[in-house]
């Protein structure tokens, strides 16, 4: 069937948008009011309505009707080959697919070419700190991130974490790239795919026993969720960079941001919601992002598994540990506790008290011959982190990496 039912169209128009305002008016939700003002967007306006009863309608209602017609296998299969950003799309997709892909692929009038290539160079140069950054601040929080980590657990990915972190390093991996958000990049396709799947997610993990349980939403990945976990990454990083006292130019901290922006906005992120300056962005997160931080059971156990990714590489006798005092270490005792990653009696303070010398050093504020002797020592073992950290993330994948639409949710 080609035209979408009656039933689909209600189902996804009307229905999605109805089931979230019939919940506008539970209490729990009373108690956090949207008082961030989209003047201080990249649309410099905007109707300013809270983003938890904002969704994405247009890929939404389009998901929703091939999930119905059964239109999603062929659908995924069809996209495997679309890779580049200035692609043509494969022929044979249905009509309404390629109408939204068409638009969707568009940056918006305010991309800033220069901007992006600023940003190149920066990811260039930190590509290091971005890696620990991505994986142990943004990674692992986003397991302390409520809504994510339920969503996430009970979403098809839910049952395949190693598969999930490898299509998702592909998005962090992808926006660092040279050509990211130029034709022969893939950053474009990347997050227009994303934001089918997070349609999929929407449509499929109402329908799931587990996840309506335990949810304090009737509709998952709304926009302000979604700006909870862009702060998770692009806003968390800065924070840490500026912890560590590695110095950002200021063009190349505005290029980074930028480049998040343009993310945002290809993610299917409403433009009145996305901070236009570095100081908005903080003032957002201190809004939506610090007061939500909270251990789940899902977070914990997904924390754990996490954790235990990197097991294969040494049976778990080393590594679970320094992960675990890593994360700690990177995101405090108060997170580190409620994911219940244990102390590390051995491991913690040799992050407290060699991490920053070994950024210094590396940074070239400090001689490694004036460093202390343990970091001489224990120096190897930071760069081997992050070398094993590649490799795990690499050891994953399914080439190529593509990212689907999902059809089932986690247990089916
Ligand atoms: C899928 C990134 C926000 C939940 C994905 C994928 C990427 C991604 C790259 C594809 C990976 C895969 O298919 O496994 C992002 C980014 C976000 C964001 C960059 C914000 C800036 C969110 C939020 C939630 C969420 C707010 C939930 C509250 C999910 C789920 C999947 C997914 C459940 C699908 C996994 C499956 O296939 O079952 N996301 N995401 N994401 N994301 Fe997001």
């Amino acid at each position: 069937m080609d035209e979408p039912s009656r039933r689909s169209v209600l189902m996804a128009g009307g229905t999605l948008g109805a089931l979230g305002a019939l919940t506008v008016a539970t209490p729990a939700r009373a108690n956090s009011l949207w008082t961030w003002s989209p003047e201080g967007s990249v649309a410099g306006r905007g109707e300013g309505a809270d983003p938890k009863w904002v969704w994405d309608e247009e890929a939404d209602s389009l998901v929703a009707s091939l999930l119905e017609r059964g239109d999603v296998p062929k659908v995924n299969e069809l996209l495997k080959t679309w890779t580049k950003n200035g692609q043509a799309l494969p022929s044979g997709l249905p009509a309404d697919l390629r109408d939204f892909v068409e638009r969707a692929r568009r940056l918006p009038s305010w991309t800033d070419q220069d901007k992006l290539a600023k940003a190149f160079e920066f990811n260039q140069k930190r590509g290091l700190y971005l890696g620990v950054t991505y994986g142990f601040a943004s990674g692992m929080m986003s397991t302390a991130i409520p809504h994510e980590a339920r969503a996430v657990y009970y979403s098809k990915g839910g049952a395949d974490m190693r598969d999930r972190i490898t299509k998702t390093a592909k998005l962090g991996y992808d926006i660092g790239t040279e050509q990211a958000f130029q034709p022969a990049g893939e950053m474009i396709v990347t997050c227009v795919k994303t934001r089918l799947a997070h349609a999929g997610v929407r449509n499929l993990l109402p329908r799931s026993a587990y996840w309506t349980k335990v949810a304090d939403e009737k509709i998952p990945i709304s926009q302000a969720d979604m700006m909870v976990t862009w702060h998770s990454l692009p806003t968390t990083v800065m924070k840490q960079f500026a912890k560590w006292k590695i110095a950002v130019p200021a063009d190349e901290s505005a290029a980074f941001l930028h480049s998040w922006q343009l993310a945002a906005h290809m993610l299917g992120i409403r433009d009145e919601y996305i901070p236009k300056s570095w100081d908005e962005a903080n003032a957002q997160a201190a809004q939506v992002l610090d007061p939500i931080l909270a251990p789940t059971p899902e977070g914990i156990k997904l924390a754990d598994i996490l954790l235990n990714l990197a097991a294969f590489i040494d049976g778990g006798i080393l590594t679970k540990h320094i992960l675990g005092a890593l994360t700690r270490y990177v995101l405090g005792d108060q997170i580190a506790t409620w994911l219940k990653i244990p102390e590390e009696p051995v491991w913690d303070p040799v992050f407290e008290n060699l991490w920053p010398p070994f950024v210094a050093v590396r940074e070239g504020v400090l001689d490694i011959t004036k460093a202390p002797k343990e970091l001489r020592e224990f120096y190897w073992v930071f760069d081997e982190i992050i070398r094993q950290g590649v490799l795990l993330v690499l050891s994953g994948a399914n080439y190529p990496i593509s990212i689907q639409i999902p059809t089932t949710n986690n247990p089916d």
